[in-house]
């Protein structure tokens, strides 16, 4: 059954590159990011690996985990692990779930068996401090993903978990942001006494509420 938005994320026991984790206790209060790959010892998956280790700070800042997860074992991810480290330039920073039998996969999922009936696609969950599922995105196995759209999404669930805006097309942190529809005028007086500019009534612009 698929994983959707505003579902808890499944919990579960999975044996990982830094030990058995027990999902939903590692996450913690933290926000998480869980995301599949179809396989080890691949190049596209190499970049990304590297690439997300390399972003792990961003990561931090945010107060975000991030996990990774094939149906390859432990074992090969950590043989593996030495040549991201040697191509990508950056040391695998963050574990990696091994899932041989498909529990974690089967969990969320990741196997589209009319894409590939082995492999798990190119999943990305985004998952709040409350556990629930806040983003899913699929992508498929011949195409990288994009992991700065990853934290410019986060960037945005947190702003709106905070406020009571939402954000437009390409907005990155620091932009103007929408007053949320569900916002009446009269309550949006008391929410941003610093005013907005209504370009519609259902569209009105203001400066984003945390930065001066
Ligand atoms: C890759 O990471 O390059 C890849 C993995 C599985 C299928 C196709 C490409």
């Amino acid at each position: 059954m698929a994983v959707r938005l505003g579902d808890i994320a499944p919990d579960f026991t999975a044996e990982t590159t830094q030990g058995t984790i027990r999902f939903h206790e590692w996450l913690g209060d933290s926000w998480g990011v869980l995301f599949s790959h179809p396989k080890d010892f691949t190049p596209v998956c190499t970049t990304e690996l590297g690439y997300v280790a390399k972003i792990k700070p961003e990561f931090d800042k945010r107060n975000v985990k991030v996990i990774g997860l094939s149906v390859d074992p432990v074992d090969s991810h950590v043989k593996w692990e030495g040549d991201i480290a040697e191509t990508q330039g950056t040391p695998v920073n963050f574990p990696m779930i091994g899932d041989p039998d498909r529990t974690v996969s089967d969990l969320y999922d990741m196997i589209h068996p009319n894409a590939n009936d082995t492999l798990t696609v190119r999943s990305v969950f985004v998952i709040g401090p409350d556990k629930k599922v806040k983003l899913t995105i699929t992508y498929p196995a011949s195409t990288g993903r994009n992991f700065d759209e990853i934290l410019r999404v986060i960037d945005s669930l947190q702003l709106t978990a905070q406020y009571k805006v939402a954000t437009p097309a390409n907005w990155t942190d620091g932009q103007d942001v929408i007053i949320g529809a569900a916002v009446s005028d009269d309550e949006a007086k008391t929410l941003f006494p610093q005013g907005w500019k209504t370009v519609k009534p259902y569209l009105r612009v203001l400066a984003q509420p945390n930065k001066k």
